[in-house]
């Protein structure tokens, strides 16, 4: 089915390197849509000789943007929010033909994207440095902040403008110029991106972005892990990778941002409002068909409630409309790919191998297509299947009874993870004593929808460092210069 924008230019096949579109001079990779597998388009399938010019480009346009006073980075920030809202619908299109996700979610994902562009426009301007008491006379001490440098964003499918827009947005809004490596799965949103963000009036070579297929890719981020001109790393994606990057980037010491997996524990105590935490798991499991990296993974359920809860959670998993984002009603769409489907396939088998059982859901959905799983909850999981131990990355909410607080936080603590973290209690005394027992970056307490542009988001133990969003978010692209002035008395 052939996509049809209003503006049929936002679908690029190029990469985009030192303000010029620049076509594959070799390999092509194929985008496909999740939901039929059909190819949509080819974007170049790029190696070290792409991935060194944009490095050029990005090292060559630094001065001058540095240089430009940040009320005018701010105006081509704000201009480019303004050009993505306009184009709302044909971006929202784009994200939902090659991710998979709902026209509904495709277009709400925009608009949380411009957020952060907005968000940073604003923070531009709000770099503020110190001026320090001196400790002896004749001195005046300063801290000021600088950009980091180049910057690398190397960004996640399942969120492919809201992931761009929140790393790419702070560093240009500190200065930083950028080099981009989209997911090999959807390229098309961030090549649409930067044409706005082109069109905004970002000048050439300060955003440069090239595609590449999951096995060029090593090649591609190896040059960048490898240029001392590449001063920061950030990136949304596995911890083993993250790890990588940590480990490949230690010769050059480069500044990382690492926003990795996570395996959020969700608790219902006995005192919660019910219907309220029915609600947010709604909103954090199945949000993108289950594959967020702050989706809840766990769900411990306290006894006294825990049959109430999990047949009114049931009765609203089953109701989802599973279906592909071209069909208004859909809900839940396909799995990014089938490694997707096979991965979660295996997690509720491992389960009911070793003593859950099923409530709703459990298989794939054949007549839909080969990446389509139902809406699933499991009862009586435990600490002993693989779905407690991994992060599942689709639409299964596996249930543990649990009796008392204390063993349900050891629980929940209880992975090298600790990105996000959600429970619902009406007890004040207990909100705050779970809030701070929980390790974990992001606690939602009441509350399912978590994210937001003023909001740091990150993750403690192996879900990574650094926050994404909020003013801790420009900071990861600023470091600190200390400025000491002598001989003034
Ligand atoms: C993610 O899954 O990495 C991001 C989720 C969010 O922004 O809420």
């Amino acid at each position: 089915m052939p996509l049809t924008l209003t503006r049929p230019d936002l679908q690029r096949s190029a990469n985009f390197i030192a303000g010029q579109w620049q076509p594959a001079v070799g390999a092509l990779l194929a985008v496909t849509d999740p939901a039929t597998g059909e190819v949509i388009t080819q974007v170049p399938d790029s190696g070290a000789a792409e991935a060194l010019a944009a490095v050029d480009a990005a090292h060559a346009a630094f001065p001058a943007w540095r240089k430009l006073p940040a009320k005018q980075r701010a105006a081509i920030l704000k201009r480019w929010n303004d050009l993505v809202l306009t184009h709302q619908d044909d971006l929202g299109k784009l994200i939902s033909r090659e991710q998979g996700k709902p026209l509904a979610e495709g277009k709400g994902e925009v608009s949380y994207a411009a957020s952060y562009i907005e968000w940073f426009a604003e923070e531009a301007t709000r770099m503020n440095g110190e001026l320090i008491p001196a400790p002896v006379p004749g001195r005046r001490m300063f801290a000021i902040k600088e950009p980091v440098g180049v910057v690398a964003a190397i960004t996640p499918w399942n969120f492919p403008a809201a992931m761009i827009a929140r790393k790419i947005a702070p560093a240009l809004a500190a200065g930083c110029t950028v080099v981009c490596k989209p997911a090999e799965d959807t390229p098309l949103t961030s090549l649409a991106l930067v044409l706005l963000a082109h069109e905004a009036g970002v000048p050439p070579g300060v955003l440069n972005i090239v595609t590449a297929s999951r096995e060029k890719t090593p090649e591609v981020v190896d040059v960048w892990l490898d240029d001392t001109r590449v001063r920061k790393i950030t990136f949304t994606g596995s911890t083993p990778v993250g790890k990588h990057l940590a480990r490949r980037s230690a010769d050059t010491l480069k500044k990382l941002s690492l926003e990795l997996g996570g395996n959020a524990p969700f608790i219902v105590f006995e005192d919660a409002d019910l219907d309220a935490a029915v609600d947010g798991l709604m909103a954090a499991k199945f949000r993108n068909g289950g594959q967020t990296c702050v989706c809840p993974n766990r769900v411990f359920v306290h006894t006294r409630v825990h049959d109430a809860f999990a047949a009114k959670l049931a009765e609203r998993v089953a109701a989802l409309k599973v279906g592909p984002a071209s069909d208004a009603a859909s809900q839940i769409g396909p799995m990014i790919n089938t490694r997707a489907v096979e991965k979660i396939e295996r997690h509720v088998q491992d389960a009911l191998a070793k003593g859950a059982t099923l409530l709703t859901g459990g298989r794939r959905l054949p007549e839909l297509g080969a990446t389509y799983y139902a809406p699933t909850v499991l009862l009586n999981a435990d600490a002993s299947m693989a779905c407690a131990g991994e992060e599942t990355f689709g639409p299964v909410a596996p249930l543990t009874r649990f009796t008392d607080e204390a063993e349900v936080i050891a629980a929940a603590n209880d992975t090298p993870f600790g990105l996000a973290a959600y429970f619902y209690s009406n007890d004040l005394r207990r909100v705050w004593r779970v809030a701070e027992a929980l390790e974990s970056g992001i606690v939602g307490i009441n509350e399912g929808a978590l994210a937001a542009e003023a909001a740091p988001f990150g993750g403690v133990k192996e879900s990574g460092y650094g926050r994404e969003g909020s003013t801790h978010g420009l900071d990861d692209y600023l470091h600190t210069k200390y400025l000491c002035q002598g001989l003034l008395d």
